[in-house]
């Protein structure tokens, strides 16, 4: 072999090992997204699972619409505690939009049984309303793709009742849930509620 070829060869290695290590990069990175552990997580039929670990997510806040203050009748009489994965909650607090995969999940709390008409209780920090047993888990999620008719989020219910939820939850109709933060939310999301902690220093 001339001393020509042998250049030749070892260019043409070198080409065809950078073009190898940049197709594997390129592969890890296509898998490392869409693999991302913190995505939602849907079954076959396209059901998604509950997550796991939520309790470790961000906490926004808790609306609060007691009985006491809702003629004894409220739909929802518990605290609606609100978490995001962290994940998502680093990205908006870049870009001021949750990203795909979002996952804003509201789980009720009951409050602590009343001792007063107003269903209030006390305790020795005051009169008021305390955190109790678990009750509940209603969630949505940002998926552009899959819920494109509904502004891009679908909404879901694992369940108003003590823990076991539900283990997967279909997306619920567009009259049942999204329809209603459609005409009344912020961008689907009642943000007002979660700025103090979304937009904290
Ligand atoms: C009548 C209007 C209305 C309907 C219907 C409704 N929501 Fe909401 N939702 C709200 C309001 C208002 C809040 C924030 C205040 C609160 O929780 O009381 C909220 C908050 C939420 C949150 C916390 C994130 C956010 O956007 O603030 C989730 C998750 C949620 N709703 C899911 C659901 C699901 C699932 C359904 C259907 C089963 C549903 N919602 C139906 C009005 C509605």
């Amino acid at each position: 072999m001339t001393d020509r070829q042998q250049n030749v060869r070892k260019v043409v290695f070198s080409l065809t090992a950078t073009a190898m290590v940049t197709a594997v990069s390129a592969y890890q990175l296509a898998r490392a997204e869409s693999s991302a552990e913190w995505q939602p997580k849907w079954t076959a039929s396209g059901e998604l699972l509950l997550p796991k670990g939520y309790h470790e997510w961000v906490y926004l806040g808790s609306p609060l619409t007691p009985n006491a203050l809702n003629g004894g009748n409220a739909p929802f009489p518990e605290y609606h505690n609100v978490y995001v994965q962290p994940e998502a909650y680093r990205a908006y607090r870049k870009t001021g939009e949750f990203p795909e995969g979002t996952i804003l999940l509201k789980e009720l709390q009951l409050t602590r049984p009343a001792t007063n008409d107003d269903g209030s209780s006390v305790e020795v920090s005051g009169r008021g309303f305390f955190p109790a047993a678990l009750n509940g888990i209603d969630i949505s999620v940002k998926d552009s793709k899959r819920f494109k008719d509904t502004n891009g989020w679908g909404f879901f219910n694992f369940g108003h009742h003590a823990p076991p939820y539900e283990k997967s939850a279909a997306a619920l109709p567009a009259d049942a849930c999204a329809n209603c933060h459609i005409a009344n939310a912020d961008d689907m999301v009642f943000k007002k509620f979660y700025k103090p902690i979304l937009d904290a220093e």
